[in-house]
This record gives C-alpha cells, structure tokens and sequence, in this order.
C-alpha cells in the first residue's frame, strides 16, 4: 500500500511528465511517442532467459521494473496509453496493474500479444529495444539521438516524488548492509554475507539495480568482483560492499567498507580516512560546482591521505601529479542516479553540448555542473590493485612494505547517494541509522 501522500507526489510527477512531454514532442516536431519496457534475452539455444529491467524512459512513467513486452503511447493533449502486457498464460502468473492511484493517469489496455501497437497517422517514434525495421514497419523512426537526449535531460533533476523513492531504496539498502557486515563479523563468507543483505531487503537477486559487490579481503580490490564464494577465509581483514536496491523503479548504490577481526592495524584508520574525505567532498555539494573539478579534489584529498598513513613518501602533490593516486583509485567519484544506476545525462550540457570526461580520468560519468534537483552518487576509494601499482615497482615514492600490508585487504570505498539543494547537500543514505 502505498502512502496517501507519496500516491500525491506521483500524480504531480505524472502531470509534469505529460507537460514535459508535450513539450519537447512539440519542438522535436513529433506527434507522439511509444515506449517500449522491453523484453528479457533468452541464453543461445535455450529457452531460460537472463534477468531483465524496464527501459528507464518506460520506468519513468509506469514504476514496474519487471514489466516486459508492454508499451506506453504518449501524445500531446491526450492522456498516455498503456498496452499492458498480460497474457492468458497457465504456466505463469499473469502480471497484474496494482491497485494505486497512478493507474487512473493512464488509458490502460490489457493486450495478450506482443507485437507493437500500431499507430495514429502522424510522425512518431519508437524508443527502446526496438529494430529499425520494426520502427518502419509501423511508419515510425526508431530511437532518434535528438529525441532521446532531451528526454534523457528530463531525468537529470529529480522531483520530489523521485527523491522520496531514492530515499526509501536509500532506506531499505541500508538495512541490507547492516545484516551484511553482521554476518561477516559472525564469520560468513561473502554467499553468506549477500544472502543476509537480500533477506533484509527482502529481495531476490534479479530485482536488484546491479550484481552486489561483496568481496573478503583481496577480493575487495578488484573493481567489479562477480562472485559470492561459499568458504570463510582463515583470515578476515576485510569487507566491501557495494549494493543497492530498488524502490518504485529508483535505485539505490551504497558502498561500505568494515575492517574484520584481522585486519592489520593500519586498515581501520585508513577506512576512517577515506570516510573522512568522503563526508568533506559530500559537504562540499552545491549548485554550479563542476563534478570535475570535485573529482580532482577526491584525487588531492587521496594524496594528502596516502601521505598521512605512510604508504607514500613523496608529497600529496606530486603523487596526483605522477598518477599515483590514479593507480590507488582509478574510478571516478561518481555519477548520476536515478531509475538506472548510472543514470544517463552525466557527459551532456543541459543545452547538448558532449563533455567528455579528462583524459587522464576516462571513467568519470559525470563531467557537468551541479544543479539542485540532481541526485549523484558520491564514491572516493582506495583500492590496492597491483595489477595498477606495477608500473611505480621502481618508485621509492611508494612505501611498499605497507602497501604489501593491506594487499590482503582489497580496498576501501564509501558510496552514499546525494541530493544536491541550494540549501547544501541532503544525503539520502541517512548516516544517522548506520
Ligand atoms: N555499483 C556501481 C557503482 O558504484 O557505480
Ligand atoms: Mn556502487
Ligand atoms: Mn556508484
């Protein structure tokens, strides 16, 4: 059941949408759009499929992540329609419209086939996981780059109705990494650690907005670690992880990091380190700041932090400079967030002009200004990845002694998702319940 006043908040959300829409169809010179949810992809020569989400411009107006094959026409002055897929089908539950005001927004017809609907006379385009001969064949252009990006641009700034979800997979994230950290500290490997985390939000793991990243010890520090092993390591040093959750089609991304009963003890205070700068560079968010140049600051706060804690002799300046604090760090401090992880927008001026990320920072999403309303992930880490430390093996720069201490520990990320207001940042990850 959804609450009186968050039901409010989506109609308001829905009625800016249609006049968003109306909108940007009228100066693209379209007379409407379908959207498609899109479909999940069987395995080759199988008939079991891979996980699936809606399309994220499809999410944006019907909030069913898991709902495939449906299609949503949106026109200027008319109210949307949606072709809800649900098929008479005895070897499967038929999906069902849930009893909430939303539904009232729509046109809503419950169709069994899944071919596309077709469509009024008129110019009109198709978005989603659409071919460019089904598009034509239904007299329509499939995913058009202008059309996409200003829609795309539509879900940069978040309304109050988006930041309540955000809060609330914020909220129920939490409770999944809380569980997590209490059975790694009770001795569970890291299937243990994920089955905790998905008991607590009670969650199956293809509902989540990404794979959780749950790594023990070494296996902290590889980026997008992909497995749950199933044994405790003898030594516990160590625990990362990233995972999310999803609230009304709004993802939540949050890292921790918790040192284990026996890491070295120069892994806490490092951990707390990297919690520091974190708070700073969140404390820092305000409208018109450049995520670049905050970006650059997480790589002069790692400097002085690689500095303070004896793992590089050289000074905070001339480790940014060199790249060390690239090898120590290689991601970037975040992206923007919404109904995807990595929610589009992030390399675009509002008025379309591509901003490529730095050279020397390839992996930053997020290379624009700040503007209240946005919702950005706020990410600094330090990971030993020797693999990246190799290239400094002859650099007396580097304490390696202490950075073979924490080989063993992977690394340290703190992820919190944030709600940049002119009024200062408003973290949606609530310290204050950890
Ligand atoms: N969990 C993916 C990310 O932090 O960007
Ligand atoms: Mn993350
Ligand atoms: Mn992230």
């Amino acid at each position: 059941m959804i609450a009186p006043d968050l039901a409010a908040a989506q109609g308001r959300h829905l009625d800016a949408l249609a006049r968003a829409y109306a909108d940007i169809l009228g100066t693209e010179g379209y007379d409407g759009v379908l959207l498609y949810s899109g479909h999940a992809h069987r395995h080759f020569a199988d008939d079991q499929t891979a996980s699936f989400a809606a399309y994220g411009h499809f999410l944006h107006w019907v909030p069913m992540a898991g709902l495939a094959h449906s299609w949503l026409l949106v026109r200027p002055d008319h109210r949307p329609t949606l072709y809800f897929h649900a098929p008479e089908d005895f070897w499967h539950l038929m999906p069902r419209l849930p009893e909430e005001a939303w539904v009232e927004a729509f046109e809503v017809e419950l169709r069994a086939e899944t071919p596309p609907p077709s469509l009024p006379a008129g110019r009109f385009a198709v978005l989603g996981e659409v071919s460019a001969a089904l598009a034509s064949a239904l007299g329509a252009e499939a995913n058009p780059e202008a059309l996409t990006a200003r829609l795309d641009e539509l879900r940069v700034r978040k309304n109050d109705y988006e930041v309540a979800c955000l809060r609330e997979a914020n909220r129920r994230a939490l409770a999944g990494h809380r569980a997590a950290r209490e059975a790694f500290l009770a001795g569970g490997a890291e299937l243990d650690c994920q089955l905790a985390y998905l008991g607590a939000t009670r969650s199956r793991e293809s509902d989540l907005p990404y794979q959780n990243i749950v790594g023990i010890n070494a296996h902290g520090g590889v980026l997008h670690y992909q497995h749950y092993d199933i044994d405790t390591p003898a030594r516990r040093n160590g625990l990362l992880l990233d995972g999310g959750h999803r609230y009304r089609g709004y993802c939540a991304d949050i890292t921790r990091t918790w040192p284990g009963p026996d890491a070295d003890p120069i892994f806490a205070p490092l951990v707390e380190g990297v919690t520091a700068l974190q708070r700073r560079l969140v404390t820092a968010l305000r409208p018109g700041l450049s995520y670049v140049a905050l970006h650059e600051q997480m790589h002069a706060g790692l400097g002085t932090l690689l500095v303070e804690h004896g793992l590089v002799r050289c000074s905070a300046d001339a480790a940014v400079a060199t790249g060390i604090t690239r090898a120590f760090c290689p991601h970037g401090l975040g992206h923007l967030l919404g109904l995807q992880v990595h929610d589009p927008g992030g390399r675009v001026a509002a008025d379309g002009t591509p901003l490529s990320p730095p050279a020397c920072h390839p992996a930053l999403r997020l290379t624009r200004e700040l503007e209240a309303g946005m919702v950005v992930t706020m990410e600094p880490g330090l990971y030993i990845i020797p693999m990246l430390l190799e290239r400094f093996r002859d650099s007396r720069d580097i304490d390696w002694q202490r950075v073979e201490r924490l080989a063993d520990h992977g690394g340290v990320r703190i992820e919190d998702n944030v709600l940049v207001t002119a009024q200062g940042p408003d973290n949606l990850t609530l310290h204050d319940a950890e």
